[in-house]
């Protein structure tokens, strides 16, 4: 008896086990012979990690049957991709498989074929084999050679998945389109489309019924669309859009997403009626939120102000105005736009006594760039830009953007919008008659500081004059007057400085302490263990970082500013304002601070794979950075230094970027950190002047460690030799006793030689990509030329470092390091934090001049 019963148990339970094992292993391929049915017992294709479903199913209320892919392990199962879309079927009848001739086929009940992945190939077909894969992508492969026959993600219906690759070509207009439902529970495709439109620079456009235009994000430029603002902030999910480079053979070049995060599902939508909706899954709330939806404001509607007009969310007239020098063509309609009121000098009758100035240009600052048909455009430089547009009488206006070039508008400006911050500037095309009306105040006001400075100049010159023939008297020597004059401008510049003015300015906006969160000093304590000794991590600008745990397991850096000294302040005062700010997946994030007493704390997101140096300098880690890594690394470093100088909302030149300033995350990205020597500068002032030079020898650039004139461009050369650096796996000092004088110059000997290849990392040689590391150091060689104005900025490095099109002018020798490197080393001296200061004269704090 109850060994009968032990039996069945054990029959009953192995039968349990069976059906487990039945239920739990779900299908995510089908092949030849096998069949997808509908019906009562249908059981959707599931991809390996259960992520995407591939199956039959019935949009809301609808009883059409549909094949199609949505959501597997998540209570939302949104459908992402319609086999059928046009086509339904009326029963459950529907039967997926895959034909003899090697197509994945859907037919009804009758055997007819509703849909099929058509495709004509008949060769070596009967081992094909469909799969769903865990991206949501429905691939149809060759079982033994994994050949892509077809897949789903190169047909899209109306949503765009990560991972997806749209196809553009410049030359055949193709543009892989996502097209809307017609209605919430219809998938067959409805009036709203949305694509890359490939001409000119690439931007994405929202297309309603007969191709008309309802939306564009802006011209892509390498890094982010110039339309959308926000787009490089950190905290939005639009960043990690990509376009590949280079064209394939038929010249085309793919868009692709890829998130920060790949655990995060975010989907783009083209709703059915014409909303494009970018939405991520919220596991706590178990449904899809929307962070961004296009259009947005009024505003992002496509030229909701007509030709020549401006929209603006804020302006004080309504929103929509005419752009200045233009007037409304039809006094309460927008639809038909501006007109200019002064006709050009190309335009006027010069016998009836046109002529007049050349025609002059007004710039408008943060705008979204109007729509670009018929462009051209051009890696001219901003001058060139200018010249080329005054040539051409259509030409109403033109702009220089780094990582587009120069475009010119040979047409009518449609859909300019005025954004709050961001945006790109446009220079529109003015009869200087315009112009000269503003001017006129101008010069009043010119002519009367000229006086008045002159007045003032003419006095304080007189006074060192006397002062000077005092000096003269007494000593009897005889000096060249000309010292005195440069002497007086010095000390008039000096004087400004001390004022403080910048930087109390910077203060006065700056540490507004609800973004920035205040840790306690017993908090800190706690995390580091007091300080202790074996959590110290190493010693920024300012004094050493900890690391700490906080009591909810976060991990955090802690820099600590050596107090009592005094050294330092400014640096740390200069990183708090700064990196507050700033918000980039390639600069480090500051969590927080620390005012107690006598401690002042910065506190970071903790990095676990600290700086770069600890790896590319390190022979035995050197071959685990391989070159994609490195490459990745190169181009992140090139973003961060790109949102620094012109996508974030102040510009900054950071002064001292080195390869141990990188710090690198779990994922091994690379973050920008130090912001301790970086400078604020004005919108328009394009280079300043230190007296105390501080950065790292090696990196500094030529105008930077002799005059102390700093600007973009001496960002530019610190990033050319940490490009040498990287690749190399070299210090830039460890061959300065070489015959080269230091790695650039060895570099620069490789690359006159045609020999740029050996440059290259030994441990990573054979497995780089020889075009990617020779175009790299082609662009290292650009940015390292003794010349600032001849250095790219960092949106051409980027554009010529991503794509494989751009042709790189050729690069000049530099001089510097191997020639004069002797005549600055000895003004150098070593301070304690492995910074080298260089005093132009007695005065030691850093001060910025002239603005
Ligand atoms: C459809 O084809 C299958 C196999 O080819 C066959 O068994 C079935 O009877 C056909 N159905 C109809 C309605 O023709
Ligand atoms: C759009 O196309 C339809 C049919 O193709 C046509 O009837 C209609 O007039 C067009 N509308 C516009 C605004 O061009
Ligand atoms: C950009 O972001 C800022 C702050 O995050 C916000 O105030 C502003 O409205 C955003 N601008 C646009 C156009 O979304
Ligand atoms: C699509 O266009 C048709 C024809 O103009 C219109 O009747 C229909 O309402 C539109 N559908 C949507 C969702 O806008
Ligand atoms: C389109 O539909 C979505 C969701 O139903 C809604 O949020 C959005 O405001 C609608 N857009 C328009 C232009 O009607
Ligand atoms: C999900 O939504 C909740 C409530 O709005 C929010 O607090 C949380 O941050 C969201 N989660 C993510 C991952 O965005
Ligand atoms: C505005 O101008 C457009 C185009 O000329 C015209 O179709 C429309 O009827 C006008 N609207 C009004 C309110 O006058
Ligand atoms: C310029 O003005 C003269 C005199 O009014 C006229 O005869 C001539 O046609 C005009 N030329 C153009 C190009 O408009
Ligand atoms: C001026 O622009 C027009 C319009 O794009 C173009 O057709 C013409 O060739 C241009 N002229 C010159 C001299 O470039």
């Amino acid at each position: 008896m109850t060994n009968f019963r032990k039996t069945t148990l054990s029959i009953s339970l192995f039968s349990f086990f069976l059906f487990l094992c039945k239920s739990s292993i779900a299908a995510d391929t089908i092949k030849i012979g096998e069949f997808l049915r509908d019906g009562s017992n249908h059981k959707p294709l599931v991809s390996p990690r259960k992520t995407f479903e591939l199956g039959f199913f019935s949009p809301g209320v609808s009883t059409l049957r549909y094949l199609g892919i949505w959501y597997g392990n998540i209570e939302d199962k949104a459908v992402v991709w319609v086999a059928n879309r046009a086509n339904p079927i009326s029963d459950k009848s529907g039967v997926l498989t895959i034909s003899n001739a090697g197509n994945l086929v859907l037919l009804n009940g009758q055997n007819i074929t509703i849909w099929s992945s058509s495709n004509i190939e008949s060769t070596n077909n009967n081992n094909r084999i469909g799969a769903i894969h865990d991206t949501g992508n429905f691939k149809l492969t060759e079982a033994n050679t994994d050949r892509v026959i077809w897949e789903s993600f190169n047909h899209p219906t109306d949503t765009f998945l990560p991972q997806m690759r749209v196809r553009v070509n410049p030359q055949t207009g193709d543009n892989h389109a996502f097209v809307s439902w017609k209605s919430e529970t219809d998938p067959s495709p409805g009036n709203y489309t949305l694509g890359i439109d490939p001409s000119g620079a690439p931007e994405i456009v929202l297309w309603g019924r007969n191709k008309t235009r309802k939306w564009r994000s802006g011209q892509w430029n390498s890094a982010v669309f110039t339309g959308i603002p926000n787009m490089s902030l950190l905290t939005n999910y639009l960043y990690g859009f990509k376009l590949s480079s280079p064209p394939d053979e038929t010249g085309s070049v793919y868009f692709t997403y890829v998130p920060s995060d790949p655990n995060v599902l975010l989907r783009f939508k083209v709703l059915y009626n014409g909303t494009e909706e970018e939405l991520r899954w919220n596991e706590t709330l178990k449904r899809w939120t929307k962070f961004q939806s296009e259009p947005d404001s009024e505003c992002d509607k496509y030229n909701r102000c007509g030709k020549f007009g401006i929209c603006d969310m804020k302006g004080a007239n309504g929103i929509c105005s005419c752009v200045k020098g233009y007037e409304q063509v039809s006094v309460g309609n927008w639809s038909r736009g501006c007109r200019r009121r002064t006709l050009l000098k190309c335009e006027r009758n010069v016998s009836v006594g046109g002529g007049g100035g050349e025609d002059e240009f007004l710039t408008l600052k943060s705008v979204k760039l109007p729509d670009f048909e018929t462009p051209e455009h051009s890696l001219a430089d901003p001058e060139d830009c200018k010249r080329r547009c005054l040539r051409n009488c259509s030409c109403s206006a033109f702009t220089f953007v780094g990582g587009i070039g120069c475009m010119i508008w040979n047409q009518d400006l449609v859909d300019i919008q005025q954004f709050e911050a961001g945006g790109s500037s446009l220079h529109i095309r003015l009869a200087d008659s315009e112009i000269r009306e503003k001017k006129k105040s101008k010069i009043v006001v010119i002519v009367v500081v000229v006086v008045l400075a002159g007045v003032v100049l003419l006095g304080i010159f007189s006074l060192l004059l006397w002062r000077f023939k005092r000096k003269k008297d007494v000593s009897g020597k005889d000096t060249d007057t000309s010292v005195v004059v440069v002497d007086m401008s010095k000390s008039k510049d000096t004087t400004t400085a001390f004022s403080g003015s910048v930087d109390i300015m910077i203060e006065g906006k700056a540490v507004n302490t609800s973004e920035l969160p205040v840790f306690s000093l017993s908090a800190i304590v706690k995390a580091t263990n007091d300080f202790c000794r074996e959590n110290e991590l190493g010693r920024g600008g300012f004094g050493p970082v900890y690391k700490g745990v906080l009591e909810d397991g976060q991990e955090i850096a802690v820099k600590r500013l050596s107090g009592k000294s005094g050294q330092g302040v400014d640096e740390f005062k200069n990183e708090i304002i700064l990196i507050a700010k700033l918000q980039h997946r390639n600069l480090v994030r500051l969590l927080g601070c620390c005012f107690e007493g006598e401690e002042k704390m910065l506190v970071y997101e903790y990095m676990p794979n600290k700086s770069l140096d600890f790896f590319i300098f390190d022979e035995t880690k050197q071959a685990l950075v391989d070159w994609k890594l490195r490459f990745a690394i190169i181009e992140g470093i090139a973003r961060g230094l790109l949102y620094l100088h012109r996508d974030s909302r102040l510009r900054i030149i950071h002064r001292d970027l080195k390869v141990s300033n990188v710090l690198l995350d779990a994922e091994m990205n690379p973050k920008i950190s130090d912001f301790g020597m970086a400078r604020i500068f004005g919108g328009n002032q394009n280079e300043a002047n230190t007296v105390r030079v501080v950065g790292t020898y090696g990196y500094m650039s030529p105008e930077y460690a002799m005059e102390g004139l700093f600007s973009v461009k001496s960002d530019v050369y610190s990033f050319g030799v940490l490009l040498l650096e990287i690749i190399s796996g070299k210090r830039n000092t460890s061959l300065r006793s070489s015959e080269h004088g230091s790695l650039i110059g060895y570099a620069w000997y490789l690359y006159t030689q045609g020999r740029s290849e050996e440059l290259v990392d030994p441990k990573i040689r054979a497995t780089c990509n020889k075009r990617e590391a020779l175009r790299c150091i082609h662009v290292a060689m650009l940015c390292v030329q003794d010349s600032a104005a001849e250095r790219p900025n960092m949106a051409a490095v980027l554009l010529m470092l991503e794509s494989d099109t751009a042709t790189l002018p050729v690069a000049r020798q530099p001089t510097f390091t191997s020639n004069r490197r002797n005549s600055i080393d000895v003004n150098f001296a070593l301070d304690s934090s492995q910074q080298y200061i260089v005093s132009s004269n007695e005065i030691t704090s850093t001060v910025v001049l002239g603005r």
